[in-house]
């Protein structure tokens, strides 16, 4: 059975206390939750991972990262390395977000590398991708998205996956409210479980987790989760409000 994934992705919101008091929320809300196969992650900003990770210790919540540079180590003035990641605890990273693919350059030959130091280091990386608005209405967006899994992911051997979470985020439903139907999600990870079949096999198609992300609220959670190929989510502003965040969370 695949693991379900609600993962909340603070982007860059939240300073110290605000990180404290949404954990702690949290933590209250889902303290009483089954939470069978199923995992909750957050990602606050990096100065605050460490703290987080001490507030989450021994709770249902795990700290991830929401970037990383490809290097080991050296003169990247403003980065992150792998090294530096696990050393405050975090283990789980999410790599090509659109906000970072759009924003700040990250290209799939870039992020194919950050894939590679994020295994080599052990460490599990959540990839996102997603087609822009203009793909979708000249119906580019099949091709988009298997160039980005192509380009990215596909030079990994089979066993990598493991260490793989897929996270297909729509750039035109991300912080707009609006959402891929339900139908529209299904029918883009299924297209995605089989092109990794294809290049590798049944097993690996199976095994892995994709989740959905762009504008999923308390509201529309249920709907989506419950697709065949959709394992969970990406969260954004309503990862914010821990109301919100644990009625998705309930929801899967
Ligand atoms: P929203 O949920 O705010 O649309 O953001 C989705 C997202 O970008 C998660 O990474």
């Amino acid at each position: 059975m695949r693991t379900k994934i609600v993962a909340g992705n603070w982007k860059m919101n939240n300073d110290k206390q605000e990180t404290k008091v949404l954990i702690e929320q949290l933590q209250d809300s889902i303290e009483n939750l089954s939470l069978e196969n199923t995992r909750v992650l957050v990602a606050p900003t990096f100065v605050n991972l460490s703290s987080a990770v001490a507030l989450a210790n021994n709770s249902k919540i795990e700290v991830v990262a929401q970037n990383m540079h490809q290097a080991a180590n050296g003169a990247f003035t403003g980065e992150i390395s792998a090294a530096m990641l696990k050393s405050v605890g975090v283990h789980s990273v999410i790599l090509g977000h659109s906000e970072r693919r759009t924003f700040f350059g990250e290209t799939d030959a870039l992020l194919a590398e950050k894939v590679d130091t994020t295994l080599a280091n052990n460490m599990e990386a959540i990839f996102c991708f997603g087609e822009l608005l203009e793909d979708r209405k000249s119906g580019n967006h099949f091709n988009v998205v298997e160039s980005q899994l192509k380009n990215g992911l596909f030079h990994l051997e089979a066993a990598a996956w493991k260490q793989i979470v897929l996270a297909y985020e729509p750039v035109w439903a991300i912080g707009t409210g609006e959402t891929a139907s339900p139908e529209q999600a299904q029918e883009m990870h299924a297209f995605i479980r089989k092109i990794i079949k294809d290049h590798y096999n049944q097993e690996v198609a199976d095994a892995v987790s994709i989740l959905y992300g762009g504008s999923v609220k308390p509201s529309n959670a249920e709907e989506i989760f419950s697709k065949a190929d959709v394992d969970g989510g990406l969260i954004g502003g309503a990862a914010l409000n821990a109301t919100d965040f644990s009625a998705i969370i309930k929801a899967i």
